[in-house]
């Protein structure tokens, strides 16, 4: 059967003392609300509903930054988690499948679980998400009896007796999307809050002789962020997840503690990171590269059998071919490297195209910008990029041409040309010591004065 997800969103996280909307904080490079929609697009949904509320349009471009299919609907004013759910019937009410609610503010949710919810409506009209809680504090409470869910008690709603219960609401739920907005139409908000719960629908859908029931998953899974300190510990438990999944595909991670992935980050197996590596948003890694120590990299892509660093950047638009070798204090942007460029050390190459086998001496500089505009560089197949070269962009080196070290190239090299572009030198004979004994000499007569 198809499914389809609403994400609650509209909260405003007045506790994250922020003027970013909660769901739009980062932890693995990636807004919270990227994770439950990470979490939600594994299941291959029909459509994705987002609700938005507090910085509708900020959250709405961030979840179509993330897809453009996704849609938002805006929740305004927040009468509760019913009413937010309830934004979404214009679009869902006649889905011929599942809805399963998710909080865009909890990062953790694994889509194996949403699938064990989706397994578990075999059994039950209405399936929860419930954890045991080692410290049950506010959560809503899980009021069970054998297999059947009978109710949740919101906790300012509940008796001293339900409070001692240490199974809780997620606030994941599953039904039909007939069942949900059939049954929200009938929720009350005669509680304690004065808000529509969306915690109601168990109990509402048993007095209409429908069974309601619980899966249940790890506390870990189920951490909401509300506040800067959890946003922390959500980032070192993402952190401490995604280095376990590395190791678990067949990465080797040198010092997995001192490795730090984004939401996105692939890697292939056999790849092997050293320690202190950074990944920033949008990179891949093919299986057998190495990145060695504290290297930082973002948007780009390492093909198999290169190694970067340590010490190397690689920024947006970096691509590297296999066998390419980037070695340390080399920044790379917007640049293809073919197979096997070599650039070893003190470089920026920026907006550039490097043919195959091409080698960069250090110190090497493309000059891409002009204080207005970018403009770039190519450099053909087997050149030679002599140590200190300034590519003074747009330049093209052809093939198998060779630039002299220190050499600023302003105009075009053609194939196989040796291209000099410096001062020629010129030897003044025993200049050197009597400059020396003159500098001495000064210095004497103005210490003595
Ligand atoms: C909710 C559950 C509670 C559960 C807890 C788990 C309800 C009534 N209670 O409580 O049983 O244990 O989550 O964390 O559902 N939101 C809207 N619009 C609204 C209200 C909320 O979009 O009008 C969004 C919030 O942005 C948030 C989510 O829904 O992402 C949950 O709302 P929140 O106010 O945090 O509910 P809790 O009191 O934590
Ligand atoms: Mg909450």
């Amino acid at each position: 059967m198809a499914v389809s997800f609403i994400i609650l969103a509209a909260g405003m996280g007045s506790r994250m003392n922020s003027d970013t909307p909660k769901v739009l904080h980062h932890v693995g490079a990636a807004p919270l609300l990227h994770h439950a929609l990470t979490a939600a697009r594994a299941l291959e949904p029909s459509r994705i509903v987002v609700v938005t509320g507090h910085e509708a349009a900020q959250v709405a471009k961030s979840a179509e930054a993330f897809d453009p299919s996704v849609e938002c609907v805006l929740q305004e004013p927040q009468l509760g988690t019913a009413h937010a759910v309830d934004m979404a019937a214009p679009l869902l009410a006649d889905f011929a499948g599942d809805v399963i609610v998710l909080y865009g503010d909890t990062p953790f949710i694994r889509p194996e679980t949403l699938q064990a919810m989706r397994d578990a409506r075999a059994h039950h009209s209405v399936v929860v998400l419930g954890f045991e809680a080692k410290d049950p504090g506010r959560y809503g409470r899980l009021v069970v009896s054998g297999d059947d869910l009978e109710r949740i008690v919101e906790y300012k709603d509940s008796t001293d007796e339900e409070r001692l219960i240490t199974l809780c609401n997620s606030g994941v739920l599953c039904a039909s999307a007939k069942l949900i907005f059939e049954l929200i139409s009938k929720v009350e908000n005669d509680n304690e809050a004065q808000e529509y719960y969306l915690t109601d629908l168990p109990a509402l859908a048993r007095a209409q002789d429908l069974s309601a029931g619980v899966v249940t998953c790890d506390e870990s899974e189920t951490l909401g962020v509300n506040t800067r300190q959890q946003l922390a510990e959500a980032e070192a438990a993402f952190q401490s997840r995604a280095r376990s999944d590395a190791l678990e595909n067949g990465v080797t991670l040198t010092a997995p503690e001192t490795v730090f992935f984004a939401l996105d980050t692939h890697i292939g197996r056999d790849a092997i990171i050293g320690p202190n590596v950074i990944f920033g948003t949008a990179v891949t890694i093919e299986s057998g590269a190495e990145i060695k120590g504290f290297c930082h990299l973002e948007g780009c892509h390492v093909s198999r059998g290169a190694i970067v660093g340590p010490f190397a950047r690689l920024r947006p638009g970096a691509e590297l071919a296999e066998d390419v070798h980037v070695g340390n204090f080399v920044e790379i942007k917007n640049a293809i490297l073919d197979e096997g460029v070599k650039v070893g050390h003190l470089t920026y190459i920026g907006d550039a195209d490097i043919g195959e086998f091409t080698n960069i001496g250090a110190g090497t500089v493309t000059c891409n910008y002009d204080g207005v505009m970018k403009h770039r560089t190519r450099i053909g197949k087997r050149a030679f990029i002599g140590s200190s070269t300034m590519l003074v962009a747009p330049v093209t080196v052809g093939n198998d041409a060779l630039t002299a070290s220190g050499s600023v190239i302003t105009e075009n090299v053609p194939d196989e040309a040796l291209a000099l572009g410096r001062a020629k030198q010129v030897n003044k004979p025993g200049l050197a010591t009597k400059l020396m004994a003159r500098l001495k000499s000064i210095k004497a007569a103005k210490g003595s004065s």
